[in-house]
């Protein structure tokens, strides 16, 4: 049995993504359906400052001596001790298990450094604050994607909807009723750090027009925030709708992707967008609670490779 365990959940965002980087507010909120584990077993025997890393996902089982620099489960064990002050902790096996899929947009990489941090800093005896967790995944996050906006850390750790901007306070949304989101997985996948550095190479060949683009969907989740404070939840359709569109004007969605969306609208959902940073991964879907299992039935036959059903709340 470990001793000490720790989780993260996955994370989808609604309204935002890319603009997000230029500065633009954006909304993620949790999905709990999903989560990182990590878990720690002292290793009496071991010799101080030995520590062992084991995730299958990842195709990993080392010591973290012999993990390179750039390893994001490395790293993260890494910036937990370094926080701490901690250069020879007692020895101890640390095992990560995820059932957020990899390289999705669901903040597979953001979660399991957070439930690394996490676990490792509770070992050691000192848990660290909501704080350092998002800002050391934070910096982790840099390793997978170069210049993160930092909105994956952010819901993850604080396992709450939040309304983002970069270099901002973090704000807490305010949603006054449930909802119901489906998200299905496309299949194929491109890594983050590769659609951020398509947009960014467009909007350097056309500042203006990709300004233009960001401010719109900026101003969708400002619309977004009003709308899920009010309640009125079926508004939230048409801006999905309206970012969806927006980011195909920023050439990040797919044929498939787009087929996902057009399946989900046609089986009654409320709307629907790419989710994360596109090419590939997720697509989420407003949806009646009741409808919810016709709609994933219908995105799969349009070929879906899996699909989740998550209700958001305020907390
Ligand atoms: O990690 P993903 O794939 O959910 O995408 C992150 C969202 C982007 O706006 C594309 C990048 C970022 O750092 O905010």
């Amino acid at each position: 049995m470990p001793a000490f365990s720790a989780s993260a959940p996955g994370k989808v965002i609604l309204f935002g993504e890319h603009a997000v980087v230029y500065g633009q507010p954006a909304i993620a909120v949790p999905v709990r359906a999903v989560s990182a584990k990590a878990s720690i077993t002292p290793d009496i025997q071991g010799p101080g400052g030995r520590v062992v890393i084991e995730a299958a996902q990842a195709g990993v089982a080392a010591g973290l001596s012999e993990l390179a620099e750039g390893d994001p489960l490395a790293a993260a064990v890494r910036a937990a001790l370094k926080e701490l002050g901690v250069s020879r902790p007692p020895a101890f096996k640390l095992r990560v298990n995820s059932t957020i899929p990899m390289a999705g947009g669901l903040g597979s990489g953001a979660a399991v450094s957070v439930a690394i941090l996490r676990v490792v800093s509770a070992f050691l005896g000192h848990a660290l604050s909501e704080e350092q967790v998002s800002q050391l995944a934070f910096e982790v996050e840099k390793l997978h994607h170069g210049t993160p906006s930092g909105i994956d850390n952010t819901v993850i750790t604080y396992e709450r909807p939040v309304f983002f901007e970069k270099d901002r306070p973090v704000e807490f949304l305010e949603v006054s009723a449930p909802f119901t989101l489906l998200i299905a997985d496309s299949g194929g996948s491109t890594p983050t750090r590769v659609t951020v550095a398509a947009v960014r190479t467009a909007w350097q060949a056309e500042p203006e027009r990709h300004e233009r683009i960001f401010v719109q969907i900026g101003e969708l989740a400002r619309q977004a925030r009003r709308v899920m404070a009010a309640g009125d939840n079926e508004q939230l359709g048409p801006l999905m709708d309206t970012n969806h569109k927006l980011l195909q004007q920023l050439e990040v969605s797919s044929p498939e992707l787009d087929a996902l969306v057009a399946a989900a609208r046609r089986a009654g959902a409320l709307g629907a967008k790419l989710s994360g940073g596109g090419r590939g991964g997720n697509m989420i879907a407003l949806v009646k609670a009741e409808e919810a299992e016709a709609v994933a039935a219908a995105v799969k036959r349009t070929g879906a490779v899996g699909t989740i059903i998550t209700t958001v709340r305020g907390s």
